[in-house]
């Protein structure tokens, strides 16, 4: 196989950009563009030097590979319809809509050994690659992902759209199945929640406690993993990693501050950081962006037909993990009884105000 023919399957706010990063490299083909909406299509098509066409099934001849930003509920049906046929596929995140059809899209693939690679960006995260080199054993893990109102993505809620992210972090660092989930979230602007706080016990005894927000008014993207290792903590704007790990010293000794004078102990919290725990910050930005990075190792997937880094498998563990945190995010009781307000659409009503708006100037939201 020399250059590989690719198309883009819908093309709206992600999927351009997989036809720009697509267009940009050599060793690939981009023999078109689809988008339900032609208009728009040709428009990308055009930026692209490429096709434009408004219906998948007339690309089935002419690919060796897809990659699908279509809206979620219809990933399914176009990437059944790619797999079947032998081609493979690349599937924005979420995988699917539902389990059973995201299972049926991994036995597809599995049948006939195709690549299949669901995005989840995040895992080429530099900053996040990085810490998957270090030996880790996490036992209790925060996660925080913040991102304004886009108002976009308002058939699925900030479980699907933003957490979905984390829970494949999560999953991928904990490798244990998860015993028990509790979560709880509300709605505020749209038909599903807007923000979300899961706490995951996982059978290994690690405990992951995962916030998702989609109307904060600064994006914020953390992960904090603490470990007998030591502490790893991401930030995945900054794409920047911290490590702190006890001093051999403290490995081999201990560090209790009750036998220290009090001068000794005086000096001790000064030496904390740095000299008893030892720190590492790591700046890992790239040359490259993530979503490169992304769609150059499904191309790299598929000329050597290895199987991806993000796995069909890795996306419906992610799928499932977020339905079992839907499922008890409608059932969380607001007041503690029975009989009270259930659900993300019946927080209580508010009992007062924080404050009135002509004291809104100068404020620093959080
Ligand atoms: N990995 C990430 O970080 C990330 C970020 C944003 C969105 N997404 C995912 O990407 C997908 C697309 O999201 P978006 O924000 O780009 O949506 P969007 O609405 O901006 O774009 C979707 C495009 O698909 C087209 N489309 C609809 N049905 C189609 C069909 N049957 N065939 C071809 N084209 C069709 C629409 O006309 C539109 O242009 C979603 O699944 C979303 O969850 C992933």
């Amino acid at each position: 196989m020399n250059r590989i023919r690719m198309a883009v399957v819908g093309v709206g706010h992600l999927g351009k950009e997989h036809a720009r990063v697509l267009s940009s490299f050599a060793d690939v083909d981009l023999v078109g563009i689809v988008d339900v909406n032609y208009q728009h299509a040709k428009v990308i098509a055009d930026r692209c030097r490429t096709t434009a066409f408004d219906n998948h099934e007339d690309l089935f001849d002419q690919v060796d590979a897809v990659s699908i930003a279509a809206p979620t509920l219809y990933h399914h049906a176009i990437a059944r319809s790619f797999l079947e046929r032998g081609i493979p596929v690349l599937v924005e995140k979420p995988i699917t809509t539902t389990l059973a059809q995201a299972d049926e899209l991994v036995e597809i693939a599995a049948s006939q050994n195709l690549p299949f690679q669901v995005g989840h960006i995040e895992r080429f995260n530099p900053a996040f690659e990085e810490l998957t080199r270090k030996p880790l054993t996490p036992k209790l893990i925060e996660s925080e992902r913040h991102g304004p109102f886009t108002g976009r993505s308002t058939d699925i809620g900030a479980v699907l759209d933003l957490m979905i992210h984390d829970l494949d972090l999560i999953l991928s660092l904990v490798r244990s199945p998860v015993r028990d989930v509790y979560a709880l979230g509300a709605q505020v602007f749209g038909g599903h929640e807007d923000i979300v706080n899961a706490r995951l016990t996982f059978e290994n005894g690690c405990v992951a406690s995962v916030t998702a927000s989609r109307i904060s008014p600064r994006p914020k993207r953390k992960l904090r993993v603490w470990a007998p290792e030591g502490y790893a903590g991401i930030d995945f704007v900054e794409k920047r990693l911290t490590l702190v790990q006890p001093s051999d010293e403290v490995r081999r000794y201990g560090l209790s501050q009750r036998q220290l004078d009090p001068n000794r102990r005086e000096q001790l919290k000064q030496d904390v950081f740095g000299k008893h725990m030892e720190t590492l910050e790591l700046d890992c930005v790239r040359d490259h962006d993530q979503l490169t990075a992304e769609l150059r190792h499904f191309v790299g997937c598929v000329r050597s037909g290895r199987m991806p880094r993000v796995t069909g498998e890795d996306g419906r563990d992610a799928l499932a993990l977020a339905d079992r945190i839907l499922a008890s995010v409608q059932r969380h009781h607001w007041d503690g009884t029975v009989d009270g307000p259930v659900g993300p659409k019946a927080m209580p009503p508010a009992e007062g105000k924080l404050f009135e708006p002509d004291q809104e100037e100068g404020r620093d939201a959080a």
